[in-house]
């Protein structure tokens, strides 16, 4: 049964130049212990499409659609039932720990009062869950830990105790803004190793926002590629890596590294995303397109379902088989 389904969401912001739409009519839904991968170059709102769900728009946001949680709508409860699906259903973890880490409190006071707040536990059972959760997301010597502040930690440690923070109220979802983006490889992998061991333990859903296609690659079911806020192509993680038919995908895909061609240099999509408030008219890939035709430059391609569960926005999709 579906978790959370998403219907013609939209975001849009007002500005001094104009309206800007920042999410532009997207649909999907997400079952419990599945994981989608939101895909897209920066600005193409993927953020804005999570700040709208968890309620975090800025004050200048305007939104349309519904976005149906367990029965209700996220885009219409109040404040504070809001407050309690976000305390207890949905957790976010962000590209930055310190956003929702407090630098002055140690790590351990930190989840207890979580426990303590949420979930009425007492003191010593709230530290004693801490620490197991300390070491699920396999922090060394965890007990100790719980005694340092987050500044002790190292980045990706870091990355951990806020993975830690997001699971205590075991959330039924999961929504990870480019949780890897400012570490290094390796310490990359083994994040999104450690969220892959989680997803299995604690049945969380999860939606992966990041702009590499390869993040999403180990650890996603579904993948939906974002573009100027619009859907381009959605479908199984197999099917759009071994079978990509929009011509942005395929560029993103030639930007993911690739182990067996190690130090060559990757190629990147060449131009830039369209301005928001001066759209196309058409199709909004349109400029930096290498297949373009001129009906691209006047009829807007439309979503559509061109195989069971793969939809592509496209005059002109291209048949590929990536061998990767
Ligand atoms: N408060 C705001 N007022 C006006 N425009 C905004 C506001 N917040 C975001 N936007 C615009 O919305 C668009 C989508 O932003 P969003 O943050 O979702 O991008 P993103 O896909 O998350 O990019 P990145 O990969 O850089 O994080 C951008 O063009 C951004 O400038
Ligand atoms: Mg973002």
């Amino acid at each position: 049964m579906s978790l959370l389904t998403v219907n013609n969401l939209q975001v849009h912001f007002n500005t001094p130049d104009g309206q800007v739409t920042a999410v532009n009519n997207l649909n999907f839904s997400l079952n419990q212990g599945e994981t989608l991968g939101i895909v897209g170059e920066s600005g193409s709102g993927k953020s804005q499409t999570a700040f709208a769900l968890m309620g975090l728009l800025a004050k200048n946001g305007v939104i349309e659609g519904e976005a149906i949680f367990n029965q209700q709508n996220l885009l219409t409860l109040n404040e504070k039932a809001l407050n309690k699906v976000r305390a207890s259903e949905i957790a976010m973890i962000f590209q930055d720990p310190m956003t929702s880490l407090n630098p002055y409190m140690k790590v351990g006071k930190q989840l207890m009062e979580v426990l303590k707040l949420h979930r009425g536990m007492s003191h010593s059972a709230a530290f004693e869950a801490s620490v197991r959760m300390l070491e699920a997301v396999k922090i060394p010597e965890a007990r100790q830990r719980m005694n340092h502040y987050p500044h002790e930690f190292s980045g990706g440690m870091r990355q951990r105790v806020m993975i830690a923070m997001a699971l205590l109220c075991q959330p039924k979802l999961l929504i990870a803004d480019e949780p890897t983006t400012a570490l290094d490889v390796t310490v990359q992998a083994q994040i999104l190793t450690l969220l892959n061991e989680l997803k299995a333990d604690f049945d969380t859903s999860i939606i992966m926002i990041t702009h590499d296609l390869g993040v999403v690659a180990g650890l996603c079911d579904q993948v939906l590629v974002m573009y100027a806020g619009q859907t381009m192509e959605y479908g199984s993680t197999e099917d759009v890596f071994y079978r990509p038919t929009h011509p942005y995908t395929q560029g993103l895909l030639q930007a993911v590294p690739r182990l067996d061609t190690e130090g060559e240099l990757l190629s990147t999509i060449p131009g830039n995303p369209p301005n928001l408030l001066h759209l196309p008219k058409g199709c909004p890939f349109q400029e930096r397109c290498l297949h373009k035709e001129s009906r691209c430059e006047t009829e807007e391609p439309t979503l559509d379902e061109f195989a069971s569960g793969r939809l592509r926005a496209c005059h002109h999709p291209i048949d590929t088989q990536v061998a990767l």
